[in-house]
């Protein structure tokens, strides 16, 4: 049987115990969690929770203090090269260059990998990612939906198995999130691995086929959105039957503190913010 085969019933990405520090911030406690290929798995928790730290460590960027980790089959201390040849990342600030169209944006990043027919595999993510008409124009007038869209299509120049998008739609308005949701959506279809991390609850409701909260160091809960939902009592019946949202389970798990977001703000649902 080949190496590959073998690979394929593995996990996408397995996480066994990971311990990770600042100096005396302790920032991972032991985290555990595993993706299965060509799902969504989110990374839910509040700012400062230790999400990009993980995305880190799995991209090889950051060592871990102890626990492993492996990605497509590869072990992120051992085998780093491997792992890098496996995946891309996205993260939070868009790597796209304002000076060039989306185009010329995505034959620079297949140039550099040395792929044959550049011009071929720019036409095919422009028409993936609905940015054909806007593929002759410099990014700098893109909207930031678009620019996301773009970034997410560079990264996937090469056909990485596995792609890791941090914070994905962060600063971003409420329709360019929507562009991007269905963006990844058809990623995942397409049997790319999706991990992304994310602050929102309704992104990962809308995204994932795994939740994962993360919070003060471990993952709390990890599950589908019907199991997170089930560690609820059953829905009260009053006037009306309230199924419970993500938003009851996360607070419910983390508690209502400052540092998660306040249960009770109903007008927007980020776990936490900067502001
Ligand atoms: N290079 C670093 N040096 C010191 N502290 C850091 C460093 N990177 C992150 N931190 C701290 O570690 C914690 C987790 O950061 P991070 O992984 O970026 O969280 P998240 O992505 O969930 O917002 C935060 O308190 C952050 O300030
Ligand atoms: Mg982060």
């Amino acid at each position: 049987m080949s190496a590959s085969t073998e690979r394929g019933r593995e996990p996408a990405i397995r996480v066994q115990g990971i311990e990770k520090s600042y100096k005396e911030l302790h920032v991972l406690r032991g985290v555990d969690f595993e993706v299965a290929p060509g799902s969504i798995f989110a990374l839910l928790g509040s700012n400062g929770a230790g999400k990009t730290t993980v995305v880190k460590i799995l991209s090889t960027l950051l060592r871990a203090d102890a626990g492993a980790a492996s990605v497509h089959g590869f072990d992120v201390a051992t085998q780093p090269a491997n792992v890098r040849e496996s995946i891309s990342l996205t993260g939070q600030f868009a790597a796209v260059d304002e000076i060039l169209t989306g185009r010329e944006n995505l034959i620079l990043v297949a140039r550099l990998r040395h792929l044959e027919d550049p011009g071929q595999i720019a036409d095919d993510l422009l028409a993936r990612f609905s940015l054909t008409d806007a593929g002759g124009r410099k990014a700098a007038t893109y909207s930031g939906g678009m620019r996301r869209r773009l970034d997410i299509a560079m990264s996937l120049i090469g056909d990485p198995p596995i792609i890791f998008l941090d914070e994905p739609t962060t600063g971003l308005d409420p329709q360019a999130r929507i562009e991007v949701w269905d963006a990844v959506k058809k990623l995942a279809q397409s049997g790319t691995t999706v991990l992304l991390t994310t602050q929102y609850l309704d992104e990962a409701e809308q995204l994932a086929d795994r939740i994962a909260i993360l919070h003060e160091g471990r993952i709390i809960v990890n599950g589908t959105l019907a199991e997170l939902k089930a560690l609820l009592p059953p829905a009260k019946v009053e006037y009306i039957e309230k199924q419970p949202t993500l938003e009851d389970v996360f607070f419910a798990v983390v508690g209502s503190d400052g540092a998660a977001g306040r249960a009770g703000d109903k007008t927007s649902n980020p776990v936490g913010t900067d502001a």
